[in-house]
């Protein structure tokens, strides 16, 4: 990684005071949970994510969506937070007062010590009826994590379909997590956007809604993105390299 734009980075966080992270996908990856982007594999291998991820996919065949969400629930329980969701920690640890915005479903970032990220797009482990909206039991670890079909459970309340606790495409964003980061992009001084391709609003205004109102931008992502006129420093490196090395830069910490 170029050491240059990690020391750049590494004084922006240095000098610091109120700092937002802005996690996609690709933070997790390095845990070996695939990005949404990544190609589907098994049973769903014939599927793009865009099209199960939707409440008409739901609607059409419970059985395929709920199944789809207990493998990848399943996946996230089997993997564990990777040196990035540690370093995110350090950051927070460091500097009470950092929020976390999260647009993952997993619980990685909680994991590693995140107090109470900011789940955008929800969570695997927040199950709710489909109809009343009550929140359901997060179904046990089955032994053997299913890799194909399996029937939603029923609300306890109104006996109708649990659904996942995430964000489908075509649904709002929970209101209240929104306001939430925005009102923390709006007052932070600087703004880490960390494995997001900075394609699916509006979560991706987040870290636009930061540098409009004169925060530093700093990217980690292998990858280009339409942040990357935005940032003040991209780091082009996997996140688990280059995070620990940008606490190490700014405090000589050393993290994981
Ligand atoms: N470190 C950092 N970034 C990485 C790494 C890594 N090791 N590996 C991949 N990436 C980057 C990719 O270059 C890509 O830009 O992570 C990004 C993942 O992009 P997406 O798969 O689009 O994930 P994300 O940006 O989180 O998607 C946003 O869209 O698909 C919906 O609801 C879904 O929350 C998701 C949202």
């Amino acid at each position: 990684m170029g050491q240059r734009a990690v020391r750049e980075a590494g004084a922006l966080l240095a000098r610091a005071r109120r700092v937002v992270v802005f996690t996609g996908a690709g933070v997790s990856a390095e845990s070996g949970v695939p990005t949404f982007r990544d190609a589907l594999t098994g049973l769903w291998g014939r599927f793009d994510a865009q099209r199960l991820a939707t409440p008409a996919a739901f609607a059409d065949d419970p059985e395929l969506v709920w199944g789809w969400y207990e493998s990848r629930r399943a996946a996230v329980r089997r993997a564990l937070p990777n040196a990035a969701h540690v370093a995110v920690a350090a950051i927070e640890a460091r500097l009470p007062g950092t929020v976390v915005v999260t647009q993952n479903v997993d619980d990685l970032h909680e994991r590693a010590g995140s107090v109470a990220p900011i789940h955008l797009h929800g969570s695997l482990f927040a199950p709710r009826c489909s109809a009343c909206a009550a929140p359901a039991p997060v179904p046990p670890a089955a032994e053997e994590p299913g890799e194909g079909r399996s029937a939603p459970p029923r609300c306890g309340r109104c006996s109708a379909l649990v659904r996942p606790g995430v964000v489908w495409f075509g649904e709002a964003l929970p209101a209240a997590a929104f306001e939430a980061a925005v009102e923390a992009a709006s007052a932070c001084d600087l703004l880490l956007t960390v494995g997001t391709s900075g394609l699916v609003h509006p979560a991706a205004e987040i870290p636009l809604v930061a540098a409009r109102l004169g925060a530093s931008v700093v990217q980690v992502n292998p990858g280009e993105t339409p942040l990357d006129g935005v940032a003040d420093v991209n780091l082009r490196a996997p996140a688990a390299e280059v995070l620990p090395e940008l606490v190490r830069a700014a405090w000589g910490v050393d993290v994981a």
